[in-house]
């Protein structure tokens, strides 16, 4: 009997899909689930892109595509960075892939060989530990609890870099798990640390940078340092900011070396983003900005909901976030206690005891390498808000 290969004893399914499924299934039996689980937007994009798929799909050609992407959705994507202050990139160092999950994979190819070290802040985005897994890379994870309000020092980066001199330092801002956004000045000082490490490659995940709350902005280290332009490769992904999470667009700029690689793995695996898809992305990029515009506006009124309900629960620790949509409240304040009988001893039987007793799906905080949190994940329709959040309060109220 043939043997599949030792890389996929490492390869994981899913945590966030796992609870998914879960939740899905009690939902099929008929059980009332208000689901925090799942990082999907939970709105479509506006008009203006269906129309621009409508118009493609009349006018298919018939043929493959550009393995970089089509010089018109390179061009989008450029401008539409400009627009956050990501300045002075070309086509040549952009490239596109199947959402920015495949280009962070493909980045993990390029600059990754076996028993290279990629680091990342904790809690992280859980592809990056399976890609580096997957890609028999060493992953160095760095510790920021939420006393640190989940964030990275400048020492704590320094010690680390010198520690461990990584061949890839990946980050990720705003952040999923946590919401948190780093601001200019925090941006700034982990620049100024990163100069001194001219042998690390430093991948920007910023796939929320649109969703910024209470008037925060955008920063990226090359806009401090602009010698960082030569290893810093920027990530971002129609997903999230304009509702597509399905459409499969991801794109990244940085160094041209690094655009062409990926250009020739996509070469090798997809060949290129699809026509219809292309088209709806440069809509989306270049056409109005009123739904992003008022999702972030709403998804901002939600946060505010939620970190209502937090605070109000004692023993919860809940840094308040500032972008993306989640809240990653610390719940290890229930640890070893019950609910109605059932022993909480961490936060997998927590977010378990909660689906079980009350009908909402969260995902337990391990799945991003943090077992003392958990993820709320707040793009459920409006409606379900409140009431998924009375009943985590009413969970937490009848811990004994
Ligand atoms: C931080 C982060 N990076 C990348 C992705 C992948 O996004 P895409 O849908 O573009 O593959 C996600 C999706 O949840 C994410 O949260």
């Amino acid at each position: 009997m043939p043997q599949l290969a030792r890389r996929m004893s490492r390869a994981k399914p899913s945590v966030i899909m796992q609870v998914a499924e879960k939740a899905k299934r009690l939902k099929a039996e008929g059980r009332d689930i208000i689901s925090f689980s799942i990082g999907v937007p939970n709105f479509l994009p506006g008009e203006h892109v269906y129309a621009a798929a409508r118009e493609a799909l009349a006018k298919d050609s018939g043929q493959y595509g550009s393995n970089r992407g089509t010089d018109a959705l390179l061009d989008a994507f450029i401008e539409h960075m400009a627009k956050i202050g990501m300045t002075g990139y070309g086509r040549v160092n952009c490239s596109t892939g199947i959402g920015a999950k495949h280009i962070l994979y493909n980045l993990g190819e390029a600059l990754l060989d076996e028993g290279d070290t990629l680091m990342f802040p904790v809690p992280y985005w859980t592809t990056y530990l399976d890609i580096a897994e997957i890609l028999d890379a060493k992953a160095v994870e760095l510790p920021c609890p939420a006393a640190q309000n989940y964030k990275l020092t400048p020492a704590q980066l320094d010690a680390a870099l010198a520690e461990h001199k990584p061949k890839v330092f990946l980050f990720n801002n705003p952040s999923n798990p946590t919401g948190m956004v780093y601001t200019r000045d925090e941006i700034a000082a982990l620049a100024e640390v990163l100069v001194k490490y001219p042998e690390t490659w430093i991948i920007t995940d910023d796939i929320y940078n649109r969703m910024l709350f209470d008037g925060l902005e955008y920063a990226n280290f090359v806009m401090f340092r602009p010698e960082l332009r030569e290893r810093t490769v920027f990530v971002d992904s129609l997903s999230k900011t304009y509702g597509m999470p399905g459409w499969r667009v991801g794109f990244m700029a940085g160094p041209e070396s690094v655009a062409k690689a990926v250009t020739t793995l996509n070469s090798n695996h997809i060949t290129n983003v699809p026509e219809i898809a292309t088209a709806a992305a440069i809509a989306a990029l270049s056409g109005p900005q009123d739904v992003p515009t008022e999702k972030c506006a709403e998804f901002q009124a939600k946060r505010d909901q939620v970190m209502a309900a937090m605070n109000a629960i004692p023993g919860v620790v809940c840094p308040r976030p500032q972008g993306a949509f989640y809240v990653f409240p610390d719940i290890s304040c229930a640890f070893g206690k019950s609910h109605n009988g059932t022993k909480i001893e961490n936060d997998v039987d927590l977010c378990n005891a909660l689906l079980e007793a009350k009908g909402v799906a969260c995902v337990p905080g391990s799945a991003f390498g943090e077992p003392r949190a958990l993820r709320i994940s707040y793009t459920c329709p409006t409606p379900q808000l409140a009431p998924g959040l009375a009943r985590f309060q009413e969970f937490f109220a009848e811990l004994a």
